[in-house]
């Protein structure tokens, strides 16, 4: 496995692999890798011959207060991770080099999928997220780019972004892979946050999935899939959203279920936000 911290060896690592024919894989992360990414990487390498994982923590995607600062940064167990899961690359730029003064990085706006739900939340983060998912597609140009279903609503966008670019000829097919989410043996969605839960908000989190799962087999009723869901969830959980929307477009469903609808929660545990969904396909 290659540490590479700036772009011109990336390409060249990456020319060297394409030459050679091979199909190159990449898992976008900001590092604090946990077995979710994993996942990710392991699927990637089923399907291709030269994976690329990157850790980038992305200023672009962090409001006033979000915790940019903070962001775990655990780059050397980042790189012992990737290395024993056998991917190539793992790629740590700096912010200079995903950013470069000289190169005018064209800022995208998610757009109306962007502003619901984790949008309105969080005010700028799927601009940021876009802008900079677009910038490392162009630096590594993977074949094959893959991202966990738990960020719903991002997956939406980057398939978005993926059709836009692709159709107007601004990019190269590139094959989005949806990975299913990773759970714990409680069923409590990984997620780099997890580890700043306390033992008794950790048991509050725990409830998040059984309300979606109580949730999708109380349908058609839309009202009656989100009161069961509520009804499973811990007080504790402080709802911010709960809601059946549609899988593409994420705008809300009517109030008989048509099919597939994806049932989205976040929920505050102490100062801990935690996403989480499902897709009801209609086939429980
Ligand atoms: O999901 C994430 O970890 C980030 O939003 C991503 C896709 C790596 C972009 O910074």
């Amino acid at each position: 496995m290659q540490l590479i911290q700036n772009g011109r060896d990336l390409t060249q690592a990456v020319a060297q692999a394409r030459s050679l024919g091979k199909k190159i894989g990449f898992v976008p992360t900001m590092g604090a890798l946990h077995q979710g990414h994993m996942a990710l990487v392991k699927k990637a390498e089923e399907t291709c011959d030269f994976v690329v994982v990157s850790a980038f923590v992305n200023p672009l995607q962090f409001g006033e207060g979000e915790g940019f600062e903070d962001y775990p940064r655990t780059i050397s167990v980042d790189a012992r991770l990737v290395t024993d899961q056998g991917a190539d690359v793992l790629f740590a730029p700096g912010v200079n080099d995903v950013y470069p003064k000289d190169v005018e990085i064209k800022k995208l706006i998610a757009g109306p999928i962007g502003q619901a739900f984790e949008g309105t939340i969080r005010p700028g983060h799927f601009d940021g997220m876009l802008t900079v998912v677009s910038r490392l597609f162009d630096m590594v140009t993977p074949d094959q780019v893959f991202f966990g279903e738990k960020d719903a609503q991002q997956v939406a966008l980057v398939a978005k972004l993926l059709r836009d670019q692709i159709v107007s000829g601004e990019r190269s097919p590139i094959k989005l892979v949806v990975c299913d989410t990773v759970r714990d043996a409680d069923g409590l969605a990984l997620s780099s946050r997890n580890r700043r839960l306390s033992k008794d908000q950790l048991e509050v989190a725990k409830t998040i999935y059984p309300a979606l799962l109580a949730g999708s087999r109380a349908g058609p009723s839309a009202a009656k899939i989100t009161d069961a869901a509520k009804a499973k969830l811990d007080p504790a959980a402080k709802l911010e959203y709960l809601e059946l929307v549609d899988p593409q477009s994420f705008t809300p469903v009517p109030s008989t279920l048509p099919t597939p609808t994806r049932l989205i929660i976040s929920v505050r545990v102490g100062e801990i936000r935690l996403i989480d969904n499902l897709l009801i396909d209609g086939t429980e």
